[in-house]
Protein backbone atom coordinates (compact mmCIF):
# COMPACT_ATOMS: atom_id res chain seq x y z
CA UNK A 1 0.00 0.00 0.00
CA UNK A 2 1.53 3.55 -1.12
CA UNK A 3 1.86 5.78 1.79
CA UNK A 4 1.23 9.23 0.73
CA UNK A 5 2.20 12.04 3.21
CA UNK A 6 0.66 15.81 2.78
CA UNK A 7 3.09 17.74 4.54
CA UNK A 8 1.25 20.31 6.11
CA UNK A 9 2.73 23.18 7.51
CA UNK A 10 2.11 27.06 7.22
CA UNK A 11 5.12 28.13 5.45
CA UNK A 12 4.78 25.00 3.18
CA UNK A 13 1.31 26.32 2.39
CA UNK A 14 2.25 29.62 2.13
CA UNK A 15 5.01 29.27 -0.31
CA UNK A 16 2.94 26.69 -2.01
CA UNK A 17 0.36 29.48 -2.93
CA UNK A 18 2.71 31.65 -4.29
CA UNK A 19 3.98 29.40 -6.45
CA UNK A 20 0.05 28.64 -7.37
CA UNK A 21 -0.58 32.46 -8.40
CA UNK A 22 -0.18 32.79 -11.98
CA UNK A 23 1.02 36.90 -11.30
CA UNK A 24 4.34 35.26 -9.48
CA UNK A 25 7.37 36.03 -12.40
CA UNK A 26 9.62 33.20 -13.05
CA UNK A 27 12.36 34.20 -11.24
CA UNK A 28 10.36 34.74 -8.30
CA UNK A 29 8.35 30.79 -9.19
CA UNK A 30 12.13 29.99 -8.74
CA UNK A 31 13.38 31.49 -5.79
CA UNK A 32 10.28 30.09 -4.01
CA UNK A 33 10.53 26.55 -5.37
CA UNK A 34 13.95 26.81 -4.15
CA UNK A 35 12.95 27.94 -0.47
CA UNK A 36 10.19 25.41 -0.34
CA UNK A 37 12.12 22.18 -2.01
CA UNK A 38 14.40 23.39 0.91
CA UNK A 39 11.46 23.03 3.37
CA UNK A 40 10.23 19.60 2.42
CA UNK A 41 13.91 18.32 2.38
CA UNK A 42 14.22 18.30 6.32
CA UNK A 43 10.59 16.05 6.36
CA UNK A 44 11.90 14.05 3.52
CA UNK A 45 15.72 13.55 5.04
CA UNK A 46 14.25 12.07 8.44
CA UNK A 47 13.32 9.06 6.35
CA UNK A 48 17.29 8.68 5.70
CA UNK A 49 19.07 5.64 7.13
CA UNK A 50 21.77 6.79 10.19
CA UNK A 51 24.61 4.67 12.41
CA UNK A 52 26.65 5.26 15.10
CA UNK A 53 30.01 6.69 14.61
CA UNK A 54 32.80 7.66 16.46
CA UNK A 55 33.44 11.14 16.66
CA UNK A 56 36.79 12.55 19.18
CA UNK A 57 35.57 16.44 19.58
CA UNK A 58 38.19 19.24 20.89
CA UNK A 59 36.84 17.62 24.55
CA UNK A 60 36.48 14.12 24.50
CA UNK A 61 35.26 11.08 22.60
CA UNK A 62 31.35 10.37 21.95
CA UNK A 63 29.47 8.45 19.88
CA UNK A 64 26.96 10.10 16.93
CA UNK A 65 24.91 9.30 14.11
CA UNK A 66 25.87 9.74 10.44
CA UNK A 67 24.42 8.69 7.42
CA UNK A 68 24.95 5.17 5.54
CA UNK A 69 27.24 5.22 2.91
CA UNK A 70 27.08 5.06 -0.15
CA UNK A 71 25.35 8.12 0.50
CA UNK A 72 21.44 8.73 -0.73
CA UNK A 73 20.57 10.19 -4.14
CA UNK A 74 18.46 12.33 -5.55
CA UNK A 75 17.03 11.57 -8.80
CA UNK A 76 15.68 14.13 -10.68
CA UNK A 77 12.71 13.73 -13.50
CA UNK A 78 13.75 16.13 -16.18
CA UNK A 79 12.88 18.94 -16.45
CA UNK A 80 10.62 19.91 -13.51
CA UNK A 81 12.12 17.45 -11.28
CA UNK A 82 15.68 19.90 -11.27
CA UNK A 83 13.76 22.60 -9.58
CA UNK A 84 13.58 20.28 -6.38
CA UNK A 85 16.68 18.44 -7.00
CA UNK A 86 18.63 21.64 -6.56
CA UNK A 87 16.74 22.97 -2.86
CA UNK A 88 17.27 19.02 -1.71
CA UNK A 89 21.17 19.21 -3.24
CA UNK A 90 21.36 22.46 -1.10
CA UNK A 91 20.48 20.62 1.84
CA UNK A 92 22.72 17.40 1.38
CA UNK A 93 25.26 18.43 -1.18
CA UNK A 94 26.60 14.50 -0.06
CA UNK A 95 24.13 13.29 -1.88
CA UNK A 96 24.89 12.93 -6.19
CA UNK A 97 21.90 13.73 -8.20
CA UNK A 98 20.47 11.36 -11.44
CA UNK A 99 18.52 12.09 -14.18
CA UNK A 100 15.58 10.92 -15.76
CA UNK A 101 14.20 12.69 -18.85
CA UNK A 102 11.05 12.25 -19.82
CA UNK A 103 9.05 13.97 -22.21
CA UNK A 104 5.03 13.57 -22.30
CA UNK A 105 2.99 13.44 -25.73
CA UNK A 106 1.21 16.50 -26.08
CA UNK A 107 -2.08 14.21 -27.58
CA UNK A 108 -1.85 11.05 -25.59
CA UNK A 109 0.10 12.93 -22.36
CA UNK A 110 1.72 9.51 -22.27
CA UNK A 111 5.62 9.93 -21.41
CA UNK A 112 8.35 8.77 -23.42
CA UNK A 113 12.23 8.27 -21.81
CA UNK A 114 14.70 9.85 -24.03
CA UNK A 115 17.55 10.11 -21.04
CA UNK A 116 19.02 8.48 -18.41
CA UNK A 117 22.16 9.22 -16.04
CA UNK A 118 22.15 7.78 -12.38
CA UNK A 119 24.75 7.34 -9.76
CA UNK A 120 26.76 3.69 -9.32
CA UNK A 121 25.51 1.48 -6.54
CA UNK A 122 22.10 2.93 -7.00
CA UNK A 123 21.15 -0.86 -5.52
CA UNK A 124 22.67 0.28 -2.23
CA UNK A 125 21.41 3.92 -1.94
CA UNK A 126 17.99 5.56 -0.57
CA UNK A 127 16.67 7.55 -3.67
CA UNK A 128 14.89 10.57 -3.39
CA UNK A 129 13.05 10.59 -6.59
CA UNK A 130 11.67 14.18 -7.40
CA UNK A 131 9.05 15.60 -9.84
CA UNK A 132 6.87 18.91 -8.84
CA UNK A 133 3.85 17.93 -10.28
CA UNK A 134 2.30 14.49 -10.09
CA UNK A 135 -0.31 14.45 -12.73
CA UNK A 136 -0.97 11.31 -14.92
CA UNK A 137 1.71 9.33 -12.83
CA UNK A 138 3.09 8.23 -16.21
CA UNK A 139 6.28 9.78 -16.00
CA UNK A 140 6.69 9.25 -12.36
CA UNK A 141 5.83 5.63 -12.44
CA UNK A 142 8.18 4.89 -15.12
CA UNK A 143 10.55 6.84 -13.46
CA UNK A 144 10.97 4.65 -10.92
CA UNK A 145 10.16 1.67 -12.80
CA UNK A 146 13.35 1.98 -14.50
CA UNK A 147 15.44 2.90 -10.65
CA UNK A 148 14.06 -0.61 -10.03
CA UNK A 149 15.18 -2.27 -13.58
CA UNK A 150 18.77 -0.87 -12.16
CA UNK A 151 18.09 -2.91 -8.90
CA UNK A 152 16.86 0.31 -6.55
CA UNK A 153 15.01 -0.98 -3.95
CA UNK A 154 14.63 2.16 -1.36
CA UNK A 155 13.04 4.91 -3.15
CA UNK A 156 10.70 7.58 -1.69
CA UNK A 157 8.82 10.23 -4.55
CA UNK A 158 8.72 13.71 -3.27
CA UNK A 159 6.01 16.18 -5.32
CA UNK A 160 4.85 19.37 -4.83
CA UNK A 161 1.55 19.12 -6.60
CA UNK A 162 -0.35 15.26 -6.57
CA UNK A 163 -3.61 14.31 -8.35
CA UNK A 164 -5.96 11.22 -7.08
CA UNK A 165 -5.60 10.39 -10.99
CA UNK A 166 -1.34 10.18 -10.85
CA UNK A 167 -1.39 8.64 -7.17
CA UNK A 168 -3.80 5.95 -8.55
CA UNK A 169 -1.60 5.26 -11.26
CA UNK A 170 1.74 5.53 -9.22
CA UNK A 171 0.08 3.66 -6.75
CA UNK A 172 -0.97 0.56 -9.01
CA UNK A 173 2.86 0.00 -10.28
CA UNK A 174 4.81 0.93 -6.65
CA UNK A 175 2.57 0.11 -4.16
CA UNK A 176 5.70 0.07 -2.17
CA UNK A 177 6.90 3.43 -2.88
CA UNK A 178 5.77 6.28 -0.64
CA UNK A 179 4.82 9.39 -2.19
CA UNK A 180 5.62 13.05 0.11
CA UNK A 181 3.52 15.86 -1.16
CA UNK A 182 3.07 19.52 0.07
CA UNK A 183 -0.68 19.48 -1.56
CA UNK A 184 -3.07 17.17 -2.77
CA UNK A 185 -4.93 18.92 -5.39
CA UNK A 186 -8.77 18.13 -7.05
CA UNK A 187 -8.27 16.19 -10.73
CA UNK A 188 -6.68 16.59 -13.80
CA UNK A 189 -8.27 18.53 -16.20
CA UNK A 190 -8.86 17.37 -20.39
CA UNK A 191 -4.76 18.05 -21.06
CA UNK A 192 -3.86 16.04 -17.79
CA UNK A 193 -2.76 19.54 -16.08
CA UNK A 194 -3.69 19.54 -12.52
CA UNK A 195 -6.54 21.34 -10.90
CA UNK A 196 -5.99 24.40 -9.20
CA UNK A 197 -2.37 23.22 -9.67
CA UNK A 198 0.00 25.74 -10.71
CA UNK A 199 0.34 25.45 -14.53
CA UNK A 200 3.14 23.87 -16.38
CA UNK A 201 5.68 23.51 -13.56
CA UNK A 202 9.19 23.14 -16.48
CA UNK A 203 7.39 26.76 -18.22
CA UNK A 204 7.13 28.23 -15.01
CA UNK A 205 10.30 27.75 -13.41
CA UNK A 206 12.68 28.19 -16.98
CA UNK A 207 10.80 31.18 -18.21
CA UNK A 208 9.29 28.69 -21.57
CA UNK A 209 5.81 28.47 -23.06
N1 LIG B 1 2.93 18.92 -15.50
C1 LIG B 1 2.89 20.21 -15.08
O1 LIG B 1 3.90 20.91 -15.13
N2 LIG B 1 1.72 20.71 -14.63
C2 LIG B 1 0.60 19.98 -14.55
O2 LIG B 1 -0.43 20.48 -14.11
C3 LIG B 1 0.66 18.64 -15.00
C4 LIG B 1 1.83 18.13 -15.46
Amino acid sequence: MTHVTVLEHPIVSHKLAILRDENTSSPDFRKTLMELGNIMSWPVFSHLNVTPTQVKTPMEHTTQSVLVKPYPCIVSILRAGNGMADAFSASLPEAPIGYIGMQRDSDTHIAEPYFKKLPDQIEERQIILVDPMLATGSSASQAAGFLKKDGARKILFVCLVAAPEGIECFHQQHADIPIITAALDRKLDENAYILPGLGDAGDRIYGTE
